[in-house]
């Protein structure tokens, strides 16, 4: 055996995450976090640093050259692609891909833009993507990869796939309901209450495979609550092949997002982190400090539904609740005060400021063998 570790609960072996016909060096994937809080920077830093780098596809149009103000889908593909150059200009050989969620109006276009932009990973929630294989059956090479909550949608989605397209997931990435920032793909009320499982739902995943597909080699990936080298030693001892790790990455300089955004991080405390229910039906993890503000922006300044940035959207339908992409738009520019700030449960212990490259020190002390590199 090679690259043996050993921590509390016995030995493990830390190795290379292989997705399709990528390997990184690392088995670390950053979660894609929109609206432009994962652009081209903090993705192509990630991939620099041995990681896969994803950048973001919600929203990504706006605060954007390509947006006039009314052209929102039309400049979306555009800027997309533009943030995925950006992130080859920082990691020219890197793992850089994309996070396109199912719930987008523009889904399709985006999931077509990431290809052409040379997108290697597409990683796909918020719903279940079920047509993925379709759409980019003209680039077989490019790996694909659902996140799902529960051994069932996992179940679902990878019959689909197999009947449908005679394809399989690249890897497949289980968000934890209870830790995991953003959007969740749970009930509100279940959400907490302590009956789930984020290494039981792993490894149920991971038998399920082994049953059914004993050729195929997919790493089922944890997301949600991994914040430090303790966190992540503990998801691969549990069962992971690797981590998605979000909210760690936003205080950092590389990170897309205004100053603001990340000193709010900062500025937070534990009791400060909660759910909103979004516009989009899902119950959303953020600070929740300025959760009045947010509704109250859209009243004051009588806006209306002028995106149309998802397919579902209770905002967009009867003007309830708020323009979520325009709130996470404020938040990522650096307004604060009625912004929304999404996060994952661990963002109160974020105390500085640092680089993508201390985040990959702590993790890794740089410890993936040579030996492991190569039989990877
Ligand atoms: C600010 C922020 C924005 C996010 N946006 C997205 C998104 O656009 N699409 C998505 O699938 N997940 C999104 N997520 C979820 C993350 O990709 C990730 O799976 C989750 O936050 C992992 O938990 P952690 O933050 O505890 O590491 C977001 C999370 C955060 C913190």
């Amino acid at each position: 055996m090679i690259g043996n570790i050993n921590c509390a609960g016995g030995a493990y072996m830390l190795k290379p995450l292989k997705i399709g016909k990528y390997t990184a060096k690392y088995p670390l994937i950053q979660g894609g976090m929109g609206v432009r809080i994962s652009g081209g920077s903090l993705a192509g830093h990630v991939a620099k640093c041995g990681g896969v780098g994803l950048v973001a596809a919600a929203g990504i149009a706006l605060n954007s050259e390509f947006f006039n103000g009314r052209n929102y889908l039309q400049a979306e593909p555009e800027a997309f692609k533009a943030e995925l150059k950006k992130a080859y200009e920082i990691a020219p050989d890197g793992i850089i891909g994309v996070n396109v969620m199912v719930a987008l109006a523009d889904f399709e276009q985006l999931v077509a833009a990431a290809i052409e932009g040379g997108a290697k990973v597409i990683v796909c929630g918020a719903g279940l993507p079920l047509t993925l294989p379709g759409l980019t059956a003209h680039a077989p090479d490019v790996a694909l990869v659902p996140i799902v909550s529960s051994v069932r949608a996992a179940q679902l989605i990878v019959r689909k796939w197999d009947k449908g397209f005679h394809r399989l997931p690249d890897a497949i990435v289980v968000e934890d309901p209870d830790t995991a920032g953003g959007h969740l793909g749970e009930k509100m009320e279940i959400i907490g209450n302590g009956d789930y499982d984020q290494y039981g739902t792993i490894r149920g995943i991971k038998e399920y495979l082994q049953a059914e597909f004993p050729q195929a080699s997919i790493p089922v990936i944890a997301a949600g609550g991994i914040w430090d080298r303790q966190d992540l030693l503990h998801a691969l001892e549990q069962g992971a092949d690797g981590v998605q790790m979000a909210s760690r990455f936003v205080p950092t300089v590389e990170c897309d997002a205004a100053d603001e955004f990340k000193q709010a991080y900062l500025n937070c405390r534990m009791e400060d982190i909660g759910l909103i229910m979004s516009p989009a039906g899902l119950p959303g993890r953020a600070i929740l400090n300025n959760s009045d503000n947010i509704r109250q922006y859209d009243l004051d300044h009588h806006t209306t539904c002028r995106m149309g940035c998802l397919k579902k959207c209770s905002y967009k339908e009867t003007g309830e609740r708020f323009c979520i992409v325009t709130a996470l738009d404020r938040a990522q520019r650096g307004e604060v005060e009625s912004g929304l700030i999404f996060c994952g449960t661990n963002a109160w212990k974020a105390d500085h400021i640092g680089t993508v490259q201390e985040i990959f020190d702590e993790l890794f002390a740089g410890e993936i063998p040579a030996e492991a590199q190569k039989a990877a």
